[in-house]
């Protein structure tokens, strides 16, 4: 597992620009272009598609990486659709909080949702590490809804594992979520993924969710050691 782990990290400093490039990403344009480009290339062929994004401030991010990550998830649903769908992208703003969730339920009247991460042992549901916000932290969340066949339980615990696909050989890798994991957590972000199989007649379908700091890690992590230096310098 270590080796894997090592052997993906190479892979994407390989593809990565030498410098991470950042850049001010407006999502609702940006998600919508993505879309575009997957259509253009046929990839959601059957799938109606419908991207919600109203009202979001801009995010610094690598939108390279961003885009190979939302590429990956869409591509995951379009297979699980089996030609036939709807996907669902939605973007919101949300406040990390574990503790006065209920409070503000209560007092309502926020403009923004709270957002607790209260299911980390859910069946059914897999994080791709343990969510580390800090309490108030702004986060966007992007949420991605497909309609298609799901997964067991089971197979939600092992999905962001390397090598892990229920696809036949020639297929699939398994690296897909791997890198997306891989990714969203060097913007200090965490993914989400929650899937009911299609058993009998419930509902069924998989939501995959990304959560990324609105303030970059990096950035943040600069600006304290340069208020550090600046201090240190008095
Ligand atoms: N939206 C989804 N609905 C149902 N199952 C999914 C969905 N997304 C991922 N999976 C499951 O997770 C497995 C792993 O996905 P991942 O993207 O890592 O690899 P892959 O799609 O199998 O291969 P690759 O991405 O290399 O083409 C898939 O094989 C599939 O079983
Ligand atoms: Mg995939």
């Amino acid at each position: 597992m270590e080796r894997i782990d090592r052997i993906l990290r190479g892979l994407l400093d390989f593809s990565r620009a030498p410098q991470p490039k950042t850049e001010r990403v407006d999502l609702a344009a940006f998600l919508g272009s993505c879309v575009q480009a997957l259509k253009d290339q046929r990839q959601l062929d059957g799938i109606e598609t419908h991207v919600k994004a109203a009202e979001l401030p801009g995010i610094e991010i690598d939108a390279g990486r961003l885009r190979q990550v939302v590429f990956n998830i869409a591509v995951n649903a379009h297979d699980a659709m089996n030609g036939a769908g709807r996907l669902d992208i939605a973007a919101e703003a949300v406040t990390h909080d574990d503790q006065a969730i209920l409070e503000s339920k209560l007092h309502g009247g926020e403009r923004e949702s709270r957002v607790a991460f209260t299911d980390l042992t859910r069946r059914g549901i897999a994080f791709s590490s343990r969510p580390s916000f800090d309490a108030g932290e702004r986060l966007v969340a992007v949420h991605f809804r497909d309609s298609g066949a799901g997964l067991s339980p089971d197979a939600v615990a092992r999905v962001f594992e390397p090598f892990f696909t229920t696809k036949p050989p020639g297929q699939g890798t398994g690296l897909g979520l791997a890198i997306c994991q891989r990714i969203i957590e060097d913007f200090g972000g965490v993914m989400r993924f929650e899937s009911r199989a299609a058993n009998g007649d419930g509902p069924h379908g998989t939501v995959v969710s990304l959560y990324v700091p609105i303030t970059p890690r990096r950035a943040r992590a600069e600006d304290r050691d340069d208020l550090l230096a600046s201090l240190e310098a008095l």
